[in-house]
């Protein structure tokens, strides 16, 4: 399915050209790509330069990719399964200030989120799609990546090779397609909010 989007404005065609798929064509991802992502994902901005990001993944075609996809929620395991490579990006909830002592972090899911999105532009770039799903039990998927109080999962990532939108389940077929975004007017205010 292509990608028709318009932008208004003109835009680096990596904006609009990102989209989240479903079609997977299952083919694994190798090491150095997930450390080329990982690297785009490093040089992200975050608050005091904490870095807050923490990355869990597990390669298609392995047990560890298998525990992974138990963890999503149903409707997501229909079609990440076909992944090319499985990633929780979490994020460290706190962190331990000048004096020593520890504090909130109130940005790390702000900072993980511009991490998310250098990973998903560095992969447009290499030829490769990701989705990000909130669809996930945290519950679970804390107990089994072993995360500590002080972290929080933010999203489970799915990435690889862009299947055939027709291997899906025909209620996913339809909506394989890149979606549109509200206007800025609906968005932007100069000065206050409208
Ligand atoms: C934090 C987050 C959670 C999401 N959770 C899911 C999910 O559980 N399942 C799913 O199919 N898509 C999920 N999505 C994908 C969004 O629906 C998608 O990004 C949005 O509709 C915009 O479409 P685009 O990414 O193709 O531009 C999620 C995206 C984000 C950023």
């Amino acid at each position: 399915m292509s990608n028709t989007r318009q932008p208004q404005h003109p835009v680096d065609a990596s904006f609009p050209g990102r989209w989240s798929p479903r079609a997977f064509t299952g083919q694994a991802l190798c090491r150095e790509q997930l450390s080329a992502l990982f690297e785009a994902a490093r040089w992200a901005p975050s608050a005091m330069n904490v870095q807050p990001w923490r990355f869990c993944y597990a390669l298609q075609g392995t047990p560890l990719f298998e525990r992974f996809v138990d963890l999503l929620a149903e409707g997501n395991q229909v079609w990440a399964k076909h992944a090319g490579a499985l990633v929780a990006l979490l994020s460290t909830t706190s962190y331990v200030g000048s004096d020593g002592s520890e504090k909130p972090f109130a940005s790390h899911a702000f900072d993980a989120g511009a991490a998310w999105m250098s990973l998903a532009l560095q992969a447009r770039s290499m030829g490769l799609v990701t989705h990000a799903m909130g669809g996930f039990d945290n519950v679970r998927a804390r107990d089994y990546l072993r995360v500590p109080d002080n972290l929080a999962i933010n999203a489970f990532i799915a990435i690889g090779y862009q299947g055939d939108a027709a291997q899906l389940p025909e209620a996913l077929q339809a909506r394989e397609k890149a979606s549109d975004r509200h206007p800025q007017e609906q968005w932007t205010f100069e000065g206050p909010l409208g």
